[in-house]
This record gives C-alpha cells, sequence and structure tokens, in this order.
C-alpha cells in the first residue's frame, strides 16, 4: 500500500505585514482538513507556518497531484483567506492568482512538494519550510545531502548510498527537467544549479532502486503570474535513515546560512537563518529568511510528530553567524549584490525609472559630453 505525503503551502494574509498570519487562519484551515480526515479522504495532516506562509502537511493513499487533495488545501486557503479578508489582515488571499479551483493547485499559487513511498519498516522524514526565499534555496543543501561525502559521511561508508544518487534538475524558464548522476556528472550539477534563480533541484533518487528520496517544490510565483506577488517560499520532503542520508546528515548543510534571495519585497539576499518554529515569524527588515526542520515518523500514513529539529543550541552559532551576515548584507542598502540583479528585480520601480531617464542620457564623446552638462546645469 501506497502512502503520499503532500505538502501544499500558501501565503494568503498576515497579521501586520508579511509578518506571520492569524491564529483563526490556522484554525480555519485546520477545520477544512480535520473535516476531511473525519471523512477518510486524508490519513492525518499537521497545519503550521513558516512567517507568513500556511503550511499544510497531509498523508493519504490517492497519489501525488490528486484533485481531491488539491481541492482540499484550496479549500482550507480559502477559508483561511476569509478569515484574513474579515480582520483586514495585510495581503488576504495573496498567493491564490486564481479565482476558480480547477483540479490542480499547479500553477495557481500554493507551493507543492508530494512524495509517494512504500512504507519502509521506519519511516523516518523531514520536512523543510521556508521564508522569504525561493525554491532554488535548497540547492545547495540538497547538493551537499546527497552529493557531498565531506557533509555526508554515508556516501562513503553507507554500501547503500555508496553508487551515489540521481538528481532531476528542474528549468524554471523553460518548464522541463534532466536527470543526472553523482557523484559522475556532479561538476554539471553545480553547472547548472548554482543559478538556482533558474535551475532548481526538483527530486532526488537512489541509484541503486531508484527510490525517491526527496522532493523540493518548485513553483515559482512571479513567472506563473507574470508580475510580482510575493516570493515562492518554499518546502522540501527529504526521506531519512536506512541506505539515505542519517537525520544529522540531512541537517548539517543548514548549519551554513548561505545567501540566498527573496528577503525585504523580494528583492534582496540574506543568510538563511535555521530556527525553531517558535521563531518561524520575519521582522528585521521582513527577514531575514528562515527555515524551520519537522522531523516525523510516518506509520501506516500517520504522522508521528513533529520534532522541531532546529530547537537545538548545536545551531546557536549558525544563528550569530546569520545575524553577522545580515547586519554586514544589510549595510550595502539598495546596491548589489544585497538588492538582486536587474534580471531578478520584482517589486520594482526599475523598468519605470529607466523609461523616465530615457531621453536624459548622452551617448557622445567626453569633452561634448562635459559641455552639455554645464549648458544643462547653467539653466
Ligand atoms: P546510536 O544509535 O548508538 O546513538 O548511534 C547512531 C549513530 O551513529 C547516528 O549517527
Ligand atoms: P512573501 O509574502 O512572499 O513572504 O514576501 C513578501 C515580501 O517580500 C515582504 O518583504
Ligand atoms: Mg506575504
Ligand atoms: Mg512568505
Ligand atoms: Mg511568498
Amino acid at each position: 500500500e501506497k502512502i503520499t505525503l503532500s505538502i501544499i503551502k500558501a501565503d494568503v494574509g498576515s497579521i501586520a505585514g508579511h509578518h506571520m498570519p492569524h491564529p483563526d487562519q490556522l484554525a480555519a484551515a485546520t477545520k477544512i482538513l480535520a473535516e476531511a480526515k473525519q471523512k477518510d479522504i486524508i490519513i492525518d495532516f499537521y497545519v503550521t507556518h513558516v512567517g507568513d506562509d500556511i503550511q499544510l502537511i497531509m498523508t493519504h493513499r490517492k497519489g501525488v497531484d490528486h484533485p481531491d487533495i488539491h481541492g482540499l488545501a484550496w479549500e482550507a486557503f480559502k477559508s483561511a483567506t476569509k478569515v484574513a479578508r474579515e480582520l483586514k489582515l495585510y495581503a488576504a488571499g495573496q498567493d491564490l492568482l486564481s479565482e476558480a479551483f480547477s483540479g490542480n493547485v499547479r500553477g495557481m499559487g500554493p507551493g507543492v512538494a508530494e512524495l509517494e513511498m512504500e512504507e519502509r519498516e521506519a519511516e523516518p522524514v523531514i520536512t523543510f519550510h521556508a521564508d522569504k526565499t525561493e525554491p532554488g534555496a535548497f540547492n545547495m543543501p540538497i547538493y551537499r545531502i546527497f552529493a557531498d561525502p565531506f557533509n555526508t559521511a554515508g556516501l562513503v561508508i553507507d554500501p547503500k548510498m555508496h553508487d551515489g544518487f540521481i538528481f532531476e534538475v528542474y528549468d524554471v524558464f523553460e518548464g522541463r527537467s534532466v536527470l543526472m548522476k553523482t557523484p559522475e556528472e556532479s561538476y554539471d550539477v553545480l553547472a547548472l544549479i548554482g543559478t538556482p534563480g533558474r535551475y532548481i533541484v526538483r527530486r532526488v533518487y537512489r541509484k541503486s532502486d531508484n527510490l525517491l528520496a526527496a522532493v523540493v517544490s518548485v513553483e515559482r510565483l512571479n513567472l506563473t503570474a507574470g508580475r510580482y506577488v510575493g516570493k515562492d517560499d518554499p518546502v522540501a520532503i527529504v526521506r531519512a535513515q536506512h541506505g539515505l542520508p542519517a537525520v544529522g546528515e540531512i541537517l548539517e548543510p543548514f548549519s551554513f546560512p548561505h545567501l540566498v534571495a527573496g528577503w525585504m519585497r523580494g528583492s534582496h539576499h540574506g543568510p538563511l537563518m535555521p530556527v525553531p518554529m517558535r521563531y518561524a515569524k520575519v521582522t528585521r527588515f521582513d527577514g531575514p529568511p528562515r527555515i524551520i526542520a519537522l522531523g516525523w515518523n510516518i506509520s501506516r500514513g500517520r504522522l508521528i510528530g513533529p520534532v522541531d529539529l532546529f530547537d537545538d543550541v548545536a545551531f546557536d552559532e549558525t544563528r550569530r553567524l546569520a545575524e553577522t551576515i545580515a547586519e554586514y548584507m544589510r549595510r550595502h542598502g539598495p546596491f548589489m549584490p544585497h538588492r538582486l540583479g536587474p534580471e531578478e528585480m520584482e517589486y520594482t520601480t526599475l523598468p519605470s525609472v529607466l523609461e523616465k531617464l530615457k531621453d536624459r542620457f548622452v551617448k557622445t564623446e567626453e569633452a561634448k559630453v562635459v559641455k552639455k552638462h554645464s549648458d544643462l546645469l547653467s539653466h
């Protein structure tokens, strides 16, 4: 019997800016999922948030991309949106790009990561949930978990992992993906995924038996909407142990708070800070970008957990370093590389500024420029 773990998330409004949802929104979403559990549409569920994004974590027997499950998530987000409108919260319904549900939430705004599995004798799983960043933020950690022996000792030590893993890399601009093998093609993988705004590690399979080990949400909201509508704050599912990376190997890359895109107005780079659930809210400059890690065991579809994995003093130094990096990056103000490059600018006035100035750009030799400017200035 196969079980599917589905995480569907959306930002449908937040209290006092892009900070966190109101508890009544979480209650509204919980009510919808509790009713669905009563009716055996889902086996189990958990509702939480990171920053302003509501996370629906569900288990069921319907497989991925099922209209019942996606429809249920849509209904839960609609209900949480209704609360947001009622309370006049900020950006009510932000990520719901369409009024009507048409069978699948993909491309409609919410982020989706779904993993269908044959439950192993023990099925430890970690779910990651981030705010103020984009799906490509997982590229570096996922690479290190599944392809870097300096991170994951099991790649060297465990015979089941020793052959390596297969990466599905998704090109968000072209909507196409490619399967690549590590370690053989590691440098080619890195050549692509070092551009996290375009090439995203979407799935990882164990090479020895093609077991699906990890899934990342790849929806890029702005590309979908064709305009700025906030960030595509991503989620990921990673299975652990028994011939897969250990939980500690999966958490290890997050001890380095790498720079990701998505801070303030979706337009700045900042460090990704691993935090416990109680700090899964964003304040300083609407950030810095944050991630939580929830540990689970799945037992005949029941969600056992979560344990709040970054709620550990072992990550205190990471958080301290993230604060230092945040301080350093902030001092750049509106300058790159704190601000994203022109091709990534979203909430931006850049096109209209350029339009306004188009007749005032002078292109000529130095002497004439100086003359022209002095003429202009003397008027
Ligand atoms: P124990 O189960 O003996 O604590 O150790 C397991 C282990 O090596 C985890 O990395
Ligand atoms: P989200 O609403 O996608 O979290 O981001 C909004 C933002 O960029 C606030 O500064
Ligand atoms: Mg928001
Ligand atoms: Mg968000
Ligand atoms: Mg967002």
